[in-house]
């Protein structure tokens, strides 16, 4: 770890020419797609690597990077965000254990926990982490990790992750952040008490929309090794091309950031002024809840908006058919602005009467801001708010 400012790491760090890169000099880690490394000697491997699933140099420059991005020891790279958390709940968990995980999660972590978790004899319950007062009431012995995805999906809500992870620590029960939605840029959860970290990749630190993938990350030996085990024994590993391109992604992930944030604050206002919404759902809103919270463990608010449209599914449908320059599509964190609403599309996994419960109803619109002008993207909001 080095305490260079973030933007020099996600440049430099795992990539030093003539060092990380190769005997040429080469100034970006070239995709290596080797699938085996000859040795010299029977019995040990050329410079750590021997067979491209259980090592490869590219990949490896990526995980040594998100790692450092995250402040943390030890990264590895999934195939998807979804490899990477059925990685950690398969190597962290057994039959018989039980999980507390926030209600408000993206429909396939649930999916994931519920649907395969039950049929390994893992119980979960789900509650809003927003309010670690939920939380002791539901511990017993069996409960083995709490999963926590802050801001969450779609609700943006906010788990204070220093008070949440001690609360675990002190019951011996591990804390997994998904940070996907901050990004390292915006929280860094291992430095706040967090056991783990996941991320889709294929959001925010890919950024372009273009690669699909997944990381775990921790401080902790014996995670990482149990994890690492688990990676080369499953297989579910990310390829040479896409931990590339997840390379270039990370380099401008700051300057990506900033745009984000700043153009989902300006949407966030505008949505809140326009008179067409119920609920605006922001973290960096006065108005949010949990704003303060927030502040304090995150150094941003991110590029995420959720809002309650003051209208029916039609109305909701002819904003949507406004729209130029927020493509209607699932997904978020690339550099295109996306619109999409989650209980027909990214909450449709989660049971009917549970999305009624939680409140995805048809008129909740999920917003990723691009990094487009921000004049641009409101004024097509605008036209689009104009139809309801
Ligand atoms: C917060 C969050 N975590 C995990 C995932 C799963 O990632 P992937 O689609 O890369 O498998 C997603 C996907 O949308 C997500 O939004």
């Amino acid at each position: 770890m080095n305490n260079r400012g973030f933007s020099t790491r996600s440049i430099h760090d795992a990539e030093k020419p003539l060092k990380d890169t190769g005997e040429y000099g080469d100034v970006v880690i070239p995709i290596h797609l080797s699938t085996t490394f000859a040795r010299k000697e029977p019995e040990t491997a050329t410079k750590g690597m021997d067979y491209s699933r259980t090592g490869n140099p590219t990949r490896q420059a990526l995980e040594r990077k998100l790692a450092s991005l995250e402040q943390a020891k030890h990264g590895l790279a999934f195939a998807s965000g979804l490899a990477a958390e059925a990685a950690v709940i398969i190597s962290m968990l057994k039959t018989g254990d039980a999980v507390i995980a926030g209600e408000d999660l993206y429909g396939g972590t649930r999916r994931l926990l519920v649907n395969f978790g039950s049929r390994f004899g893992i119980k979960v319950k789900f509650v809003d982490l927003s309010n670690p007062q939920n939380i002791n009431p539901l511990i017993t012995k069996e409960t083995k990790m709490i999963w926590c995805e802050t801001p969450s999906n779609p609700f943006l809500k906010i788990t204070p992750l220093r008070e949440v992870s001690r609360l675990a620590s002190e019951h011996n029960i591990l804390t997994v952040a998904d940070n996907t939605f901050a990004s390292p840029f915006f929280q860094n959860p291992i430095r706040l008490g967090c056991n783990i970290v996941v991320h889709s990749t294929t959001k925010y630190i890919g950024g372009h929309s273009d690669t699909i993938g997944g990381a775990v990350i921790t401080d902790n030996d014996e995670i990482f090794e149990s994890v690492k085990f688990f990676q080369n024994a499953a297989g579910g590993i990310m390829s040479p091309f896409d931990s590339y391109l997840t390379l270039r992604g990370a380099k401008t992930l700051s300057a990506r950031m900033s745009i984000h944030e700043r153009n989902a604050k300006s949407i966030a206002k505008l949505l809140v002024s326009s008179g067409k919404a119920k609920e605006v759902f922001y973290p960096g809103l006065d108005s949010h809840p949990l704003h303060s919270v927030a502040a304090q463990q995150m150094s941003g608010f991110g590029g995420m908006v959720s809002v309650r449209l003051n209208t029916d599914v039609k109305g909701v449908r002819r904003f949507l058919n406004k729209l130029e320059l927020f493509s209607l599509a699932e997904s978020l964190g690339g550099v295109e602005s996306l619109i999409e609403v989650p209980s027909m599309m990214t909450h449709l996994s989660v049971p009917p009467e549970e999305r009624r419960r939680l409140g995805i109803d048809d008129s909740l619109i999920r917003i990723s801001a691009g990094i487009e002008d921000e004049k641009d993207l409101l004024e097509d909001l605008s036209n689009g708010l104009a139809q309801i």
